[in-house]
């Protein structure tokens, strides 16, 4: 077992993630976020208006060696301290994922120390159990103070991010039931794909949402998809489609102004928060379970509106939202990928055998 196991109650972990665009790495003892540190390369890919594969992998292989020292640095630990090395496996950018196990691998095997694979999704659904580190400098000191908060289960968990749009059933550590998901884009690369049109730059969400603030969300009316189904599952490619019609439209008729773009913004971001609160609506008027808990996580839960939007949706069933502790846990980072994977350390989960430790790009939640 751990190192480290009988001096510390919960286990201290590096944690790495390379799944996208971010090179990121953290130190988790626990729940306890003791460093986050992320290397964006959202400048590397601007030019190609989304993520370009291979460029992220040549990205990641020239910054983990250095991300992986500022996070030990940070946490003011050292190689000895660490009971175990926590890798997301999947899904995600294979060229990507591969650099990170690869990283991860050649660390456990130097420092001799187990390896922990971490499926990304699962990781953005518990980002909410993270609890930042508290004043005190060590980590021992940390684990005496905190008191951690313990998930009541059932949870609905909430998955908004650029590349998944998520309801799932968590009935326990490892136990989850995808309710609905969306069938072709995301609800941040539906933001991110429009706001391309717009030339807000990559990614697009955070302007949008900022956007939003300034402009009038009556303006223009966006579909509202899949009303007919009677699942939960969601669609935002035809909220994009529209877009691009009602952009080529306003711009055969005259060029597009700052305050047109912002009531666009407004107009879109609705449209696309609109779509997961009627289908989160229907799902809690259905279910059969009655949830204790509702969870979100994903780069998108960093906006406000969608926050608040989902606060009133959520009231008249008497639930309230739990979201991260701070927007740095919301996008791609290493910190949740730690606390998922310290929960399934103390689960004591047989842990693989480090060789067999593979990238698995099209991981889902439900399926083994
Ligand atoms: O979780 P994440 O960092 O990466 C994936 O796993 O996909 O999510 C990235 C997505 C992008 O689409 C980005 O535009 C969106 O999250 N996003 C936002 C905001 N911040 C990030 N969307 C709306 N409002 C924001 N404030
Ligand atoms: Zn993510």
């Amino acid at each position: 077992m751990s190192k480290t196991a009988t001096t510390l109650p919960t286990p201290v972990l590096l944690a790495i993630d390379t799944s996208c665009d971010d090179t990121a790495a953290a130190v988790v003892c626990g729940q306890v976020v003791l460093s986050n540190i992320v290397a964006s390369q959202v400048q590397l890919h601007k030019p190609f208006g989304g993520v370009f594969p291979t460029v992220a992998r040549t990205a990641h292989q020239e910054n983990w060696p250095r991300v992986v020292q500022l996070a030990l640095q940070r946490a003011q630990v050292s190689w000895k301290d660490l009971s175990g090395i926590a890798v997301t496996v999947g899904p995600g950018l294979a060229p990507a994922l591969e650099v990170g196990i690869a990283a991860a691998k050649q660390l456990a095997a130097e420092h001799n120390l187990p390896l922990i694979p971490v499926n990304h999704i699962e990781a953005h659904a518990w980002s909410v159990l993270a609890q930042p580190k508290t004043k005190e400098k060590t980590v021992t000191a940390v684990l005496s103070t905190t008191q951690l908060p313990k998930p009541q289960f059932p949870v609905l968990a909430i998955i908004v991010s650029g590349g998944h749009t998520q309801f799932v059933h968590v009935n326990a550590l490892s136990d989850y039931k995808v309710l609905g998901q969306t069938l072709d884009d995301a609800a941040g690369e539906c933001l991110d794909k429009v706001g391309r049109m717009l030339n807000l730059g990559y990614p697009a969400g955070p302007v949008v949402e900022t956007f939003a603030k300034l402009g009038d969300a009556k303006k223009f009316s966006f579909p509202l998809p899949m009303t007919t189904s009677a699942n939960y599952d969601l669609s935002y490619s035809g909220l994009k489609t529209h877009a691009r019609n009602l952009i080529s439209k306003l711009e055969s008729e005259k060029a597009i102004d700052q305050q047109v773009t912002y009531d666009l913004c407004a107009s879109l971001q609705k449209g696309v928060f609109t779509h997961l609160t009627y289908k989160l609506t229907k799902l809690l008027q259905q279910s059969e379970v009655k949830f204790s808990e509702v969870w979100l996580g994903g780069g998108v839960a960093a906006n406000q509106t969608l926050r608040a939007t989902l606060r009133q949706t959520l009231k008249p069933f008497g639930l309230t939202l739990k979201v991260p502790y701070s927007k740095r846990l919301c996008g791609d980072n290493a910190a949740m990928i730690g606390v998922i994977g310290a929960l399934h350390f103390a689960a004591n989960k047989t842990l693989p055998d480090p060789t067999t430790i593979q990238r698995q790009p099209r991981l889902n939640l439900d399926s083994p």
